[in-house]
């Protein structure tokens, strides 16, 4: 049974309600491979909308969430109210929650963990920055940052996508190179196949994500190991049909 192909569209801080009317419009437009799974990562303050409009064969996530299920956490939103609003996934991790927001590993895993137990599906983000790939240290990298994630997921791995995506590729234009990406996927999953079990590496699905396009996504979704995409900008524009047909 292979990986089914599943493309993300993390829309970060950006949209508003004609925005969003438009690009639902022309995902609801397509046509959208059947055989791919396409879920929209969406600002909070919008979820309930966007999942009020979309097409049951798209699914809505959260772009991040706190590590319990309430309380005294201001302006922080709850694995517990994605789900209230109808969602079942949820990215975290993403280099920018990590860069920006200065969440560590351990505060990621804990954010996992809690998402995996409140019965969302998790999008969970690694990569290297550009300096740590200078210096050689990009396997190095994303094996500690998913070993940091393994007793989190536990034994949820059929609820989590890996999302790599190299710091120095996310709105840069410099998308990694097939054969740069292929190489990662494919050390990741031989880590986890040591690390974890041949079954959880055989079938997980590693997303690539930094400055996919219309114009890259066939010849990057070509790789033995790349099971799909988390996208950023393209994932505003009406090019994202194309992105997530890329398979075709
Ligand atoms: O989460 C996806 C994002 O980080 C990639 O951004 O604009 O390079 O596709 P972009």
């Amino acid at each position: 049974m292979g990986r089914k192909f599943v493309v993300g569209g993390n829309w970060k801080m950006n949209g508003d309600k004609n925005q969003i009317n438009e690009i639902v419009n022309n995902l609801k437009k397509g046509p959208l491979d059947p055989n791919v799974e396409v879920v929209i990562g969406v600002p909070a303050i919008y979820l309930a909308y966007v999942k009020s409009i979309l097409p049951d064969t798209i699914s809505a996530s959260a772009q991040n969430c706190w590590k319990s299920a309430k309380g005294a956490f201001t302006g922080e939103i709850s694995p517990a109210m994605i789900k209230d609003v109808g969602c079942e996934w949820v990215i975290l991790g993403h280099s920018e929650r990590r860069a920006i927001f200065g969440e560590k590993d351990d505060l990621v895993a804990e954010k996992v963990a809690h998402a995996l137990e409140s019965g969302l599906k998790v999008i969970a983000c690694i990569g290297e920055t550009l300096e740590e790939r200078e210096a050689g240290k990009t396997e190095e990298v994303v094996f500690r940052q998913t070993k940091a994630l393994i007793p989190a997921i536990g034994s949820n791995w059929d609820k989590v996508v890996l999302a790599y995506e190299p710091v120095w590729a996310i709105g840069t234009g410099k998308t990694a190179s097939p054969q740069q990406a292929q190489e990662v996927h494919a050390a990741l999953r031989n880590w986890l196949a040591t690390n974890v079990s041949a079954e959880v590496a055989a079938a997980v699905r590693i997303q690539y994500g930094g400055s996919v396009t219309s114009a890259n996504a066939k010849e990057l979704a070509a790789a033995a190991d790349i099971d799909g995409f988390l996208v950023g900008g393209a994932s505003l524009k009406p090019e994202f049909v194309d992105i997530v047909n890329a398979k075709q």
